[in-house]
């Protein structure tokens, strides 16, 4: 059977106000060079003609997104764009406060904001930054101003922040806030391989969180295209979610594609293979050519399952997840 890939995730720059061990492991240098991003109308063109080959989705990813100028008018004209019926960002919520009405008033939708940890010392480990303040009053601003659902992002790693007491007070978030908490098992990429030996199936995290506040519910009721699987906390006003990509392969379940922010189409988040659009559109002498290139590509993609998806090592901050 084929997959409907109607998902499309755009990094929008590889430039980031954090540097997260499982991303951008402190001792790398090599990405202080930022590559040649795409501007906002390249971004924009390159959309709409994915549009045209049957995406129906957008996420904005980075690197951090916010820090591009003009994010806020990407959204706008995305939310302007015939045929997107969803457009969604995925943030460190580190800017999140001051931009979450204005990113709202430009047509977003939805927001997923990535949350390691609630305690200040633990959140530095990981992020190198002491701003978890900032990330918790993003995360209040973006429910104040009605961007729904919110979910928060957890990556889990092992010794880390993989304890009872990292794990509950996060979970506890969903009993109060209207929020999906969502637990991300880490991937191995070029960045992090030293952090191997952390993996912790999520299966672990569930049985944490059972413990302290009995068995989860499964929900359908959250809006989302992605692979996490949700549940509930009895009486709870959000939901608690987990994306298990290392422990269960969902590769036949998979709808979308990637583009890096210099014109890439990567078809799969495991596999280095990518095909450069921006030049593409440059070199070739038709759009029609460029079109039939695309859905050439994602037609091929259509057909990857666990076995036949390339797998080779690549990096997570030039993709976002
Ligand atoms: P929605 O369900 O539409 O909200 O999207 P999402 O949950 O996929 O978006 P988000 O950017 O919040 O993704 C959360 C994390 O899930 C990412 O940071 C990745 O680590 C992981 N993820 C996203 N897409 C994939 C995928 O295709 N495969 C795997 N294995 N993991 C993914």
């Amino acid at each position: 059977m084929q997959n409907i890939i109607d998902y499309l995730r755009v990094s929008v720059t590889n430039k980031c106000n954090l540097k997260c061990i499982y991303c951008h492991p402190l001792s790398d240098n090599e990405l202080s060079e930022y590559q040649d991003i795409m501007d906002t109308n390249e971004i924009l063109h390159i959309i709409k003609l994915f549009v045209k080959c049957g995406i129906k989705r957008v996420r904005l990813t980075g690197g951090e997104p916010s820090l591009r100028n003009d994010i806020l008018q990407l959204v706008n004209q995305l939310s302007l764009t015939e045929g997107i019926e969803d457009i969604s960002v995925t943030t460190n919520g580190v800017l999140l406060e001051s931009m979450a009405q204005d990113l709202k008033t430009a047509g977003l939708q939805r927001i997923n904001i990535s949350v390691d940890s609630l305690d200040k010392e633990v959140y530095k480990t990981i992020t190198g930054f002491d701003v978890l303040e900032n990330v918790t009053k993003g995360i209040q601003k973006a429910i104040e101003v009605g961007l729904k659902p919110v979910k928060i992002n957890c990556v889990v790693v092992k010794g880390v922040n993989s304890s009872k007491e990292e794990i509950i007070p996060l979970a506890k978030m969903s009993i109060d806030l209207p929020v999906t908490v969502r637990f991300v098992e880490y991937y191995p990429t070029s960045n992090n391989s030293k952090l191997d030996k952390g993996f912790v199936p999520n299966i672990e995290i569930k049985k944490i969180i059972e413990q302290t506040f009995g068995t989860l519910d499964n929900t359908s009721e959250i809006k989302g295209y992605g692979p996490a699987q949700n549940f509930k906390i009895k009486n709870s006003v959000g939901a608690i979610g987990f994306i298990s990509g290392r422990s269960t392969m969902f590769c036949d379940q998979c709808n979308r594609i990637r583009l890096s922010c210099d014109g890439k189409l990567k078809p799969c988040l495991y596999s280095a293979k990518q095909y450069d659009i921006r030049e593409l559109l440059s070199k070739c002498a038709s759009e029609e050519n460029v079109l039939a290139k695309m859905k050439y590509i994602i037609q091929k993609k259509s057909n990857y399952n666990k076995k036949t998806r390339p797998m080779e090592e690549f990096s997570m901050q030039s993709i976002g997840g």
